[in-house]
């Protein structure tokens, strides 16, 4: 496999994730309420497998490769991307205190879980559509086959110290349960 189809094959997985937080939203304005331990989950998800491993793959591997093949940073697509990373933190910190004051039975507790995932869900769109059609065919154009194959190996060193493949595996499982249970 190639490193961009790496990326994107994880793309698809976080569209996956992004459907279910969806599906919770709408349980919320309905005023269903949500499961907090899905919500924990889900922010466990979003901070090891989504912003520590795929964007980390990005930001220590890939954006280094393209900014040395000559792309600008701060006013270029790569400075972007960086500060749309940071901003999707913020908004998984938002769903955090969400969690908290629910769990301590604050009022508004629900809304601010739902505003958090909202905020996230629109980000993550539009950033993973900005990279599938801009960045990442820059990359295939711009690397050579050789450093290509680099990344690739700089993305397993990446998956084996952040989350092991036994735990990647367990993702997986994970959120194949969550959508038979959201999808509804
Ligand atoms: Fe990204
Ligand atoms: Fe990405």
């Amino acid at each position: 496999m190639k490193a961009v189809e790496e990326l994107i094959k994880e793309h698809k997985t976080l569209r996956v994730m992004l459907g279910i937080m969806g599906r919770i939203c709408g349980d919320i304005g309905a005023g269903k309420g949500f499961d907090d331990l899905d919500v924990e989950n889900i922010i466990e998800f979003l901070r090891v497998y989504v912003d520590r491993c795929h964007h980390g793959k990005e930001e220590n591997c890939l954006f280094p490769a393209l900014l040395s093949a000559g792309i600008p940073h701060e006013n270029g697509p790569v400075g972007q991307m960086l500060r749309e990373h940071a901003t999707g933190r913020g908004f998984i910190r938002e769903i955090q205190i969400g969690l908290e004051n629910h769990r301590h039975g604050i009022a508004g507790s629900d809304s601010i879980v739902a505003s958090g995932m909202n905020n996230y869900i629109k980000l993550l769109q539009s950033h993973m559509q900005k990279e599938e059609k801009i960045l990442f065919p820059m990359a295939e154009k711009l690397l050579s086959k050789q450093l290509q194959e680099g990344l690739i190996k700089q993305f397993e060193k990446i998956e084996e110290e952040v989350i092991g493949h036994g735990v990647h595996e367990g993702y997986h499982v994970w959120l194949s349960r969550m959508k038979t249970k959201y999808n509804r």
